[in-house]
C-alpha cells in the first residue's frame, strides 16, 4: 500500500516492542495473540506538547496514564506485565529515540501475545509507537455531534472504566454512524437514556453558567483531561457539577464540548442539527482551552507535576 507523503508514519525512526526498538515495519504480532482475537489488549494514548522557548517536549500527566493502564490490565486480569517504571523508562526513551521537536501523540498497547485461548493471561506485551500530531482545525471551528442511536456498554457487561480495545467496537460502531451521517461526532446515551460520552472523549456542557458533565459512574472512561478540566475550573472559581445528564439538556445547553487526549477541548456547535447557545464555540469553552493549553505546554507554572520533560532531567526541572 503507498503511504501518503503527509503521513505520519514517514517521520517514525522506531518503534518500542517490549523494550527493544525497531523500525515499524519489523514491529509484528502473532496472528493466534489473544490480544488480536479476543480483545486481551488494554491502551492508552498520550500526548507530549512541544515548547518553542524551553525547547522541550512535555509529556502530559504520564503517570496518570500509566496508572490507568495498569488499572485496564487488572480488571482484564492480565498475568505478569512490566511495572510502571519500566513503561515509563520504555516511553520516554521511544520519543528520545524518534528525536521529535513538535506536539506527538503516543500509543502504549498492552496486549496477550502469541498463542492462546480467550481467558489466556500470558505472555503480555507491550508496545509503544508515538508520532507526530498537530492539533486540528476543530479545536477552533468545533464540530457537529449527533445523538448516536447506539447506546453505551455498561460496567457490568464490557466496562468502558477499561480502557480495553473490545470497548471500541462500541465507540466505533457510533462514530462510523455519526460520519456516514455527515457529522462530525457522537454522543452515547447510557440503556438508561442518559448522556454517557462520544466515542473517544467525554462530554462536558454549560447551563447558566455553570459546567456539567456525567459522573463516572455514567458508563464513561475515567478521562484524565476530564479530570484535568474539573480540576482547572475549580481552581479558576468556575462552578461545576458531575452528575447524570438527561438528552433535552443538550438541546438547551448554552456550550457544549468534548474532552480527551486526541481532540483535547474541540467545542461542539451543534447537536442533532439544534445550535448550540449561538452556534459558535462558547466562552467558558474558550477559556478552558487557554487553561489547557497553558497546562500541557508548560507555560503556566502550576501543576508541574502533570508534565514530564522528555529531553531534560525531571528531577532537574521539578526543583
Ligand atoms: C471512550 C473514551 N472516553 C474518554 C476518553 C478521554 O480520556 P483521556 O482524557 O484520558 O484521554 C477517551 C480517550 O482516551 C476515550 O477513548
Amino acid at each position: 500500500m503507498k503511504i501518503p507523503a503527509d503521513d505520519p508514519r514517514l517521520k517514525i525512526k522506531s518503534v518500542t516492542i517490549n523494550g527493544e526498538r525497531m523500525p515499524f515495519e519489523d514491529a509484528k504480532i502473532s496472528i493466534m495473540a489473544p490480544g488480536l482475537t479476543f480483545a486481551a489488549n488494554v491502551f492508552e494514548g498520550l500526548r507530549a506538547y512541544w515548547n518553542e522557548e524551553k525547547q522541550e517536549l512535555f509529556v502530559f500527566r504520564m503517570d496518570d496514564h500509566l496508572k490507568r493502564l495498569l488499572d485496564s490490565m487488572k480488571l482484564l486480569r492480565f498475568g505478569e506485565h512490566p511495572s510502571i517504571d519500566i513503561l515509563r523508562e520504555h516511553l520516554l526513551e521511544d520519543i528520545r529515540a524518534n528525536g521529535y521537536k513538535e506536539d506527538i501523540y503516543i500509543r502504549l498497547q498492552a496486549f496477550v501475545d502469541e498463542w492462546g485461548n480467550m481467558t489466556a493471561k500470558d505472555p503480555v506485551s507491550t508496545s509503544i509507537v508515538s508520532y507526530p500530531r498537530p492539533r486540528t482545525d476543530a479545536f477552533l471551528t468545533g464540530r457537529n455531534f449527533a445523538v448516536s442511536s447506539w447506546r453505551r456498554l455498561d460496567d457490568n457487561a464490557s466496562p468502558p472504566r477499561a480502557k480495553a480495545a473490545g470497548n471500541y467496537v462500541n465507540s466505533r460502531l457510533a462514530g462510523m454512524e455519526a460520519k456516514e451521517s455527515g457529522y462530525g461526532g457522537a454522543i452515547i446515551l447510557t440503556a438508561a437514556g442518559k448522556v454517557s460520552e462520544g466515542p473517544g472523549g467525554c462530554i462536558f456542557l454549560t447551563r447558566n453558567g455553570v459546567l456539567i458533565t456525567p459522573g463516572v459512574t455514567s458508563g464513561i472512561l475515567e478521562s484524565i483531561t476530564r479530570d484535568s478540566i474539573l480540576r482547572m475550573a475549580a481552581e479558576a472559581g468556575q462552578g461545576a457539577e458531575t452528575r447524570d445528564v438527561d438528552r433535552t439538556e443538550l438541546y438547551i445547553a448554552d456550550e457544549i464540548f468534548y474532552c480527551g487526549t486526541g481532540q483535547e477541548i474541540t467545542p461542539i456547535v451543534s447537536v442533532d442539527r439544534v445550535p448550540v447557545g449561538d452556534g459558535m464555540p462558547g466562552k467558558i469553552t474558550k477559556a478552558l482551552q487557554a487553561l489547557y493549553d497553558n497546562q500541557v505546554r508548560d507555560i503556566a507554572p502550576e501543576h508541574q507535576d502533570w508534565r514530564t520533560p522528555v529531553y531534560r532531567n525531571q528531577e532537574d526541572y521539578l526543583t
